[in-house]
């Protein structure tokens, strides 16, 4: 699809044709384009968990607070962030030419290793990002999606078994809807969020 039209068709989907299946070849599918998303350092801090068992998604039905498009999606893709991306330069970087290598692994570990509130920024951007991916990718493969933050990310990452530097960032729905797209809600118009070169400057010069 022409990204113009891909940008404008994509919504937030929350009720889903519950008996449609999604294999594991479409849903790799979106996830390796997605996957090409930008991430600081090249340091791709996201992993995905495609949940499609139903005892599963049961419980985590309960810990988004009863919102029934989990139950109802072909599958829920929870992006998670590795808060400990920073530890993988070397791996990262391992084909890259020494002198790139002797610049980027020691300023990595500067600007992240002592900075807990960062490793989290950066995070939640990477995880934003390749969540947005996602939703565009699955868009146009014919997949409609949902991103929600509405659940508890402690009763989540248990249930999912992530471990301790893994955080769940964005729960993504996926599947085919039940009804048609409902009018797009409001949208400020670009003219109200637009600044030129400093904040408060409404006029282009
Ligand atoms: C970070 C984030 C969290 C969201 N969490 C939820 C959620 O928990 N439940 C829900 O029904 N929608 C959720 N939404 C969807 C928004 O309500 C929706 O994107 C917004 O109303 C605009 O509608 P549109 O996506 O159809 O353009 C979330 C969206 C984002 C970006």
């Amino acid at each position: 699809m022409e990204f113009k039209n891909l940008a404008k068709a994509r919504r937030t989907e929350r009720s889903y044709d519950a008996g449609i299946d999604i294999s594991d070849a479409d849903v790799k599918s979106i996830l390796r384009l997605a996957s090409h998303s930008p991430s600081a350092f090249n340091l791709q801090h996201w992993r995905f968990i495609v949940t499609r068992d139903e005892s599963v998604k049961s419980d985590l039905y309960e810990y988004c607070y009863f919102q029934k498009q989990i139950v109802e999606c072909s599958a829920v893709v929870t992006v998670c962030g590795n808060l400990s991306a920073h530890l993988e330069a070397q791996e990262i970087y391992e084909y890259q030419p020494s002198e790139v290598k002797n610049k980027f692994i020691p300023m990595i570990d500067a600007i992240y290793s002592t900075d807990p509130a960062l490793q989290r920024d950066e995070v939640m951007r990477s995880g934003g990002l390749v969540s947005m991916s996602i939703m565009y990718a699955a868009k146009n493969e014919g997949w409609s999606t949902g991103p929600m933050i509405g659940f508890d990310p402690k009763k989540v990452s248990l249930r999912l078994n992530l471990e301790e530097n893994i955080l769940p960032v964005m729960m993504l729905t996926l599947g085919k809807p039940k009804n048609a797209a409902e009018e797009r809600a409001h949208r400020y118009p670009v003219e109200e969020l637009l600044h030129y070169e400093t904040y408060g400057n409404a006029r282009s010069s």
